[in-house]
Formats: structure tokens, C-alpha cells, sequence
């Protein structure tokens, strides 16, 4: 695809990567990262080094990645230590980063950083503000941006289902054509290890791999809005197509086509169903299951019939 983003990256420079000094330390001349996940909670950002809760692996993705464009404008999901903006920042050396968070409180390291930087008009991190919220992430964008679209929108927030498809659903509409999404840690549901013991820490939340589905779906249906879409463990990436005014009110599950087939509804449904079907099969208790099932299969619904008939099926099993 030609358009504003490759066309420009002839002209530009090389991007600075910043210097690994080990696995978990990456240092720029004026500033360095604490790259960690694992101890992102307990170690603290200060104005000189930041905490960046990725991997070593996701940020040299992002550094391929972001050199072979001309990244200005930036949108970002999830502020945390800052590490992100301020990484972003230094990568791209874009305009403007605008960042949302749910906290209300700043982070001091990072306002420092930008004070001392003289970045004030360029770092934006905007607080107290939910990424489900549609009509203040709506109003902070167009503030920020007013009539300027953005290249690169990372949601790297509370990476839960239903706030992960608003977030797109509200945000998409002002990326541009050719511009990048990037979902961070959308396979939670299936890391191993502590993510698989007992269901897992989010056990009672649907997958935001249901959500990745609907993202496939519309890149096989509709070319205009996706061009392209990458997905890896650690992050999913979403090339925006060449469509013009997606306007308010997009909603992704009406864009693609199904051949009047229902594949999922808002994630449960699916979840649920394929959840009773393991355990049927695999024999074990599936009670623990009625109370979804009560919740998103009305009776007299398709989805308790279903859920009986399995039941039935069970119980003539065991
Ligand atoms: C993984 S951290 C972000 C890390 C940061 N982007 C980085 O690269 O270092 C996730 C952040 O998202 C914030 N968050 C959680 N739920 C949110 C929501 N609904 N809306 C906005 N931010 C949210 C959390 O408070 C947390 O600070």
C-alpha cells in the first residue's frame, strides 16, 4: 500500500533504537528503561529510567517495525510508570503521544521527564480517563489531534474483552489509512504456567482472544477496513485499510460478513459452550458451568437447549 506513512519514510532518518546494556536494561543517551514484567509492580520509574512493562522481544519488534515508517502522531493506551510514552518517544520521535489512564493520579517521574524535556506539547498523558468510555476517549483524541489522524494507537490498558472491542470500536475510526493498531497482551487466556492453574487469575472474564476472532473475520471481509493483521503471542498488529469515514458509532461486528451464520455473541456465548463441550468430554463436573449458562441462555433460548442436550449426553456417560 503507497500512502503518506511509506512515501515519507524515504526522506526520514534512521530511528534510534537505544543500546541494550543487558537483557533487561535498554539505555538511550539521555535516558534508560527498567524493561520488566515481572517486577513492573514493585520497581519505581524515576525521570532518568523508566519501568517498561514488555518484553525484550516486543520491543524489538516494535523497533523493526517503527523504522521502516514515519510515525507522528501517537495514541496509547494505559499509562502505568510511563515507560511506554517516554519509549515511544524516543523510538519515533513523532509530534505528539496522547496517553490515557484509568488512575487519577500522575505519574511524577514521567511529569518531570516531560517538564525538564520541554515536552509538554508533545507528551500528553491524560488521567482518569476509561478506555470503555467512549465519549471522553472520543473527546481527549479530538482535542489532542483536532482534524489530524493518527499513525500508530497501541491499547495497552486492562486488556479485558469487552473494554478492548470498545476501545477499537471507538478509537479506529481515527487512525489512518495505513496507520498501525497494535493490541498488546491479548492472549492472556492461553500463556501457560500461573495464567492455566485454577482457571487462571481472570477465570471469570471471557477471553480477549474472542475479540481477536472478530478482528480475523473482518480482515477476511472487508480489505477496506484491514489490510492486514499480524497476530504473535505477545501482541496482535491491525493495518488499517484504505476505507475514508468509518464515523461514530463504528461497531466492528457489523462489518463482517457471516453469511447470516452466528460465530460469537460479545465472547460468553462461545466461552460457555465450548467450555460445557470440554468438560463433557473430558467427563468432569459440568455444574459449575449452569451459572453461565443461566446467564446467557434465557431458557426456552437455542443456547439452553444446547446446554440440555449436552447435559443429557453426560449424564447417559457417566
Ligand atoms: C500494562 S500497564 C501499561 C504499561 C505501559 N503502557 C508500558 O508500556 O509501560 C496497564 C495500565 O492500564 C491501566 N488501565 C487499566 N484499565 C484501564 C482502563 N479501563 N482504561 C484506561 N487505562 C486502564 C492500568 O491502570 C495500568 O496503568
Amino acid at each position: 500500500m503507497e500512502n503518506s506513512l511509506e512515501s515519507s519514510v524515504r526522506k526520514r532518518k534512521a530511528i534510534n533504537r537505544g543500546i541494550w546494556a543487558d537483557n533487561e536494561t535498554l539505555v538511550f543517551p539521555d535516558v534508560s528503561f527498567d524493561v520488566t514484567v515481572a517486577n513492573s509492580a514493585t520497581h519505581q520509574s524515576t525521570p532518568e529510567k523508566f519501568v517498561l512493562v514488555k518484553s525484550r522481544r516486543m520491543i524489538e519488534y516494535y523497533q523493526d517495525l517503527l523504522s521502516r515508517f514515519k510515525i507522528q502522531n501517537i495514541f496509547e493506551i494505559g499509562i502505568f510508570k510511563g515507560g511506554g510514552m517516554v519509549f515511544f518517544y524516543k523510538l519515533c520521535k513523532p509530534n505528539k503521544i496522547v496517553a490515557i489512564e484509568i488512575e487519577r493520579d500522575a505519574n511524577p517521574a514521567l511529569a518531570e521527564f516531560i517538564t525538564r524535556s520541554g515536552l509538554t506539547k508533545v507528551l500528553r498523558p491524560i488521567y482518569g480517563v476509561n478506555q470503555a468510555d467512549a465519549v471522553p476517549v472520543r473527546r481527549v483524541i479530538e482535542e489532542e489531534f483536532g482534524e489530524t489522524q493518527i499513525d500508530l494507537i497501541i491499547d495497552d490498558g486492562c486488556h479485558f474483552l469487552d473494554e478492548t472491542r470498545k476501545s477499537f470500536n471507538t478509537t479506529f475510526q481515527y487512525l489512518r489509512e495505513g496507520g498501525f493498531y497494535v493490541i498488546e497482551d491479548w492472549g492472556w487466556a492461553h500463556w501457560p504456567g500461573m495464567w492455566q492453574q485454577n482457571g487462571g487469575p481472570w477465570k471469570d472474564r471471557p477471553a480477549t482472544s474472542f475479540f481477536i476472532f472478530e478482528l480475523a473475520m473482518l480482515a477476511a471481509s472487508r480489505p477496506d477496513v484491514i489490510e492486514k493483521l499480524e497476530i504473535f503471542r505477545e501482541l496482535v498488529l491491525v493495518r488499517k485499510g484504505n476505507i475514508q469515514d468509518l464515523g461514530y458509532g463504528f461497531d466492528i461486528s457489523k462489518f463482517y460478513l457471516t453469511a447470516g451464520r452466528t460465530f460469537l455473541e460479545q465472547g460468553f456465548p462461545l466461552h460457555g459452550i465450548v467450555k460445557v463441550i470440554q468438560a463433557s468430554l473430558s467427563r468432569e463436573l459440568i455444574c459449575g458451568y449452569r451459572e453461565i449458562m443461566n446467564k446467557i441462555c434465557p431458557p426456552e433460548s437455542i443456547g439452553r437447549k444446547i446446554y440440555k442436550s449436552i447435559l443429557n449426553l453426560t449424564k447417559r456417560k457417566s
